[in-house]
């Protein structure tokens, strides 16, 4: 038997409570180098969610929770309100690193609802809550996204041929992925699914990431460019789209990965669902329409140089680069929840999810 460690052996992010730190893979070195990384200092962990050392909407909200409890730990306050100054300087901070996963605000809003639910505390009690909510937070994530493989499977037949786009895998989330879920659930239960990874431009999430990770689970995975997906369902070899998201809004209009919209509207072209894994956590019933998500804009380099320094375009020409897209709802075949499937319209059917969850 091998000994050589597979990449789906190691914790995509975890806290260390002896060294006080966020363990996470630099996923920017993947898939050449596994390079683990300590973080203690704030201004690391804010570095590490903004440059996507670690990256995916629910593994970033697992980030910030550990960060926000680490911070926390730090704080010399004898008083609530003096800590609770200083909790909310570093909730601020965390939050700014990335504007458009609503798993990165959910998961600190979290932690901030403990804090001010327990203003009778004393803080070190206070600190060993945080420590509590943020080791549930990743927990909760885990079970969430074996939900969704399992709702997910119930979307597809043995042998069917299944799309992606990006990584919304275990790479992305405390374990088994979101759109992978039904994937790896399917591995495990005999299905025999032909997939197919999007590469993933500017950053080559799918190349990198997915493609890496199916593959070193055995998985029956190809690697397609960007533009090729058209190619694959004309052929009629995809059967289903599965695909992850930074944020769906109140009617379903769904953030993911820039590119995910081109997907969703070629999908349509060739009659193939496409389906949005959603952790309710990903949902934000705040947000009305996708018009009212902020769009990340990324640096330039992503486009020209991506990580590696080596310019592939004419220098000074002008760059367009927004990490996501909005798929608008009704490219949506159903958004797949850990409490069901939701099928349009959305406006209703996603506040029936949050009413399960309510009862649950
Ligand atoms: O910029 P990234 O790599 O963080 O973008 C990630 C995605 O778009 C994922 O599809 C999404 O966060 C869902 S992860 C389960």
């Amino acid at each position: 038997m091998s000994s050589k460690k597979s990449i789906m052996d190691y914790e995509t992010v975890a806290l260390d409570d002896g060294k006080s730190a966020l363990v996470i893979i630099d996923q920017t070195q993947l898939p050449y180098n596994t390079e683990i990384l300590e973080l203690t200092k704030q201004e690391d962990i804010w570095d590490a969610i903004y440059l996507l050392k670690v990256r995916g909407a629910p593994a970033i909200g697992v980030a910030a929770a550990i960060g926000i409890y680490l911070a926390a730990k730090e704080i010399k306050a004898d008083s609530y309100d003096e800590f609770y100054q200083q909790f909310l300087k570093a909730k601020e901070y965390l939050a700014s690193a990335r504007p458009t996963a609503v798993n990165l605000f959910w998961a600190l809003d979290r932690m901030d609802e403990v804090v001010k639910a327990n203003q009778d505390k004393s803080v070190a009690e206070i600190k060993e809550l945080l420590h509590k909510e943020a080791v549930e937070i990743k927990e909760e994530d885990i079970w969430v996204c074996k939900q969704i493989g399992e709702y997910g499977l119930s979307l597809v037949k043995p042998g069917d041929g299944l799309l992606t786009h990006c990584n919304a895998g275990q790479l992305a989330t405390a374990k088994y992925g979101t759109a992978t879920a039904p994937m790896y659930l399917g591995q495990e239960r005999g299905y025999n699914f032909k997939i197919f990874a999007d590469e993933t431009r500017p950053l080559l999430q799918g190349a990198r990431l997915t493609a890496y990770e199916l593959h070193e689970s055995g998985l029956d995975v190809t690697l397609i460019c960007d533009n090729m997906s058209a190619t694959v369902m004309k052929n009629g070899w995809v059967n289903a789209v599965f695909v992850g998201c930074d944020r769906v809004a109140a009617n379903g209009d769904t953030a993911n990965k820039i590119g995910t919209s081109v997907v969703a509207t070629v999908a349509k072209r060739y009659n193939v669902p496409v389906y949005i894994c959603a952790p309710t956590s990903t949902i934000d019933l705040n947000t009305k329409t996708g018009a009212d998500i902020h769009i990340e804009q990324r640096p330039a380099e992503e486009v020209t140089e991506m990580w590696y320094k080596k310019r592939m375009a004419p220098d000074g020409v002008k760059v367009f680069n927004p990490a996501f897209d909005v798929t608008d709802n009704d490219l949506i075949a159903g958004i797949v929840t850990e409490y069901g499937i939701a099928r349009a319209p959305y406006t209703e059917s996603l506040k029936e999810i949050f009413a399960k969850k309510e009862a649950a």
